[in-house]
């Protein structure tokens, strides 16, 4: 979603908050604009683009001043245009605010702003805060008193930074991230550690409800009553901000390259987290594991993968609809989320339901210091790294992973995750190596309209996978499909012109699968097998290599992923920054 950062120290606030800027991009990348306070007066610049480009018409980076605020916006409210971009001022422009998230009540404030005389020059939820803010301070000239007022006429989930002519920097949170990072000689207030970690490893996570204040570069914390908090710093990992495309033109395949490492970092667990975390859930009456997007995928093999091989039955939800079924759970439930980024809204949204019934929430998320991982009871990390590509490749893999790890603790070590190590990590490396051929059949389908993947059991969630990547990366409709169900409705779509990719290896599910592609095939439709046995009913064959039958997924899913990538080049989509999309989707 948005990033928002704010600055106070010694040296030019420009260049740090641009820096920042680009470090967070990932999360969202419609517009960009600055605010820096110089000689008493708010300047702002802003405009539609990425950082680089907003930067380079504008000169972002040479605005003076010693204090400042900044923003990437991904717009929830108003279209993508320079005026609705942020930061926002108000109206006598003695205070500018970047905001993430949505102000549910908006419409209501703005009415009650308009017949105050607040003149609006933004359709964006996020300029009622700017006005209350302007509102509140000229009422009783306390800024204190009116961060306090604004946050409690505010409903809905927000970070904010508002930055104040008198030099004040402050900023508040409910149901965003936002996180203060210390310097010997200045303070950061960020959505995210990256927008800092280049200057400072320490840092304050602030709970819902806090808000911070720097006055002349002193700190203090208080909450929405106006009670004064106390927030320990911690450290941050140093790696995170460690992420470059390295030799790779884009992250998203350096990413799909690092998963022959990633998949085998992540089962390095601390034994008694691990323990703990296995011990909940083998004595929970009822497992319940939600995700969203790619992480919901891994939830749907996660159902497969522990009841096949720990005889552990689970339910598995989507995060957008989980709120939906939650009187199921009661305080003998476990809920299982599953996170990359462990923001997103609709995962944290099914914790906070699972909570109230009392269940306890077990959670596989990949940046440790994430509100899912601060809201579990236990966390495992996926330990793949920074995954900066929007679309998520490493992470899933990496998710997949710990899932074989938990399902052979529980179990009886049946999965093959630590057995066959030696063979899954010569598989991934062998099925990398098709990057050359995958890109050649990706010059041959680059320009079908629809695309149907299939596969039964264990790969059909790979199926679903390798559709969202088509979908998001190279902007082509695409359908994963249980291979069982085509025959029930959607064969009336193939013809000629479609286009349908097997996940067909030779497992217990060859045979069925096989004839479902006889069928496909004889309705005169292109298929592309991705199998471990040849069959000349393909089109174009992607033979990958021999792995035992419960760790194919690791395996299939590269192919798909590669082939999204090249489709992606050749349609001239970004394939880091998919039109539309956040890496981090805080909003519900
Ligand atoms: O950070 P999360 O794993 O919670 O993100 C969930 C989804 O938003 C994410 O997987 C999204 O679907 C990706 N862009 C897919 O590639």
């Amino acid at each position: 979603m948005c990033s928002i950062i704010g600055y106070s120290g010694n040296g030019e606030v420009a260049p740090i908050l641009v820096d920042g800027l680009q470090r967070m991009e990932y999360r969202g990348y419609d517009s960009v604009g600055i605010a820096t306070l110089n000689n008493g007066k708010l300047l702002i610049r802003k405009g539609i683009g990425k950082v680089a480009e907003v930067n380079a018409s504008l000169a972002l980076k040479e605005m003076p001043g010693l204090l400042g605020i900044g923003h990437t916006r991904w717009a929830t409210h108003g279209g993508v245009t320079d005026l609705n971009a942020h930061p926002h001022s108000a109206c006598s422009a003695n205070v500018a605010v970047v905001h993430n998230g949505v102000i549910e009540n908006y419409h209501e404030l703005r009415d009650c702003l308009l017949k105050d005389g607040h003149v609006f020059k933004s359709q964006t939820d996020s300029e009622v805060i700017a006005h209350l803010l302007e509102h509140y301070w000229a009422l009783k000239n306390d800024i204190r008193e009116a961060m306090i007022h604004t946050c409690n006429r505010l409903l809905g989930s927000f970070a904010f930074v508002a930055i104040f002519e008198d030099s004040t920097l402050c900023g508040a949170r409910y149901d965003e991230p936002l996180i203060i990072g210390i310097k010997p000689d200045g303070y950061f207030i960020s959505s995210d550690v990256l927008g800092f970690l280049d200057y400072t490893d320490r840092a304050i996570f602030l709970d819902n409800r806090d808000i911070v204040m720097l006055e002349r570069n002193n700190i203090s914390l208080i909450n929405f009553d106006g009670d004064i908090v106390n927030r320990t710093p911690t450290q941050v990992a140093w790696e995170l901000g460690c992420a470059d495309k390295g030799r790779y033109t884009h992250f998203t395949l350096k990413e799909i390259y690092e998963q022959s490492q990633t998949i085998f970092t992540s089962i390095h667990q601390t034994k008694p987290n691990l323990e703990t975390f296995c011990n909940i859930l083998a004595k929970a009456e009822d497992v319940f594991i939600t995700g969203s997007g790619t992480s919901y995928h891994s939830a749907l093999l996660a159902k497969h993968i522990l009841s096949r091989y720990s005889k552990i039955r689970v339910e598995s939800i989507m995060s957008s609809e989980f709120q939906y079924s939650s009187e199921l759970l009661d305080k003998n439930s476990v809920l299982i989320a599953i996170s990359q980024s462990g923001e997103t809204a609709d995962v944290l949204q099914s914790v906070k339901s699972a909570k109230e019934k009392g269940a306890r929430v077990l959670s596989i998320v990949n940046v440790s210091t994430s509100s899912l991982a601060r809201l579990s009871d236990c966390f495992l990390e996926v330990k793949c790294g920074p995954e900066i590509g929007v679309a998520a490749t490493k992470s899933f893999t990496s998710q997949l992973s710990i899932i074989y790890y938990i399902a052979d603790r529980v179990g009886d070590n049946l999965t093959g995750i630590s057995t066959e190590r030696r063979e899954l990590s010569n598989a991934i490396e062998k099925t990398l190596q098709l990057e050359t051929k995958i890109a050649e059949i990706a010059a041959h389908v680059k320009d079908v309209k629809d695309i149907y993947i299939l596969g039964r059991s264990i790969h059909f969630p790979i199926c679903l996978e390798g559709a969202l990547k088509i979908k998001e990366l190279a902007y082509i409709h695409a359908e994963g499909m249980a291979a069982g169900e085509l025959k029930h409705g959607p064969l009336a779509l193939i013809d000629t012109n479609s286009l349908v990719i097997i996940l067909n290896p030779f497992d217990s599910t060859y045979v069925d699968t096989l004839s479902n592609a006889n069928v496909i095939k004889s309705r005169g439709a292109k298929l592309i097998g991705i199998s471990n046995k040849q069959d000349p009913i393909y089109d174009y064959c992607i033979s990958i290599p021999y792995v035992k039958e419960s760790l194919l997924p690791l395996v299939e899913v590269i192919p798909l992923q590669m082939l999204a990538y090249h489709l992606a080049l050749y349609n001239n989509a970004d394939p880091d920054y998919p039109r539309n999309l956040a890496k981090s989707v805080t909003v519900k």
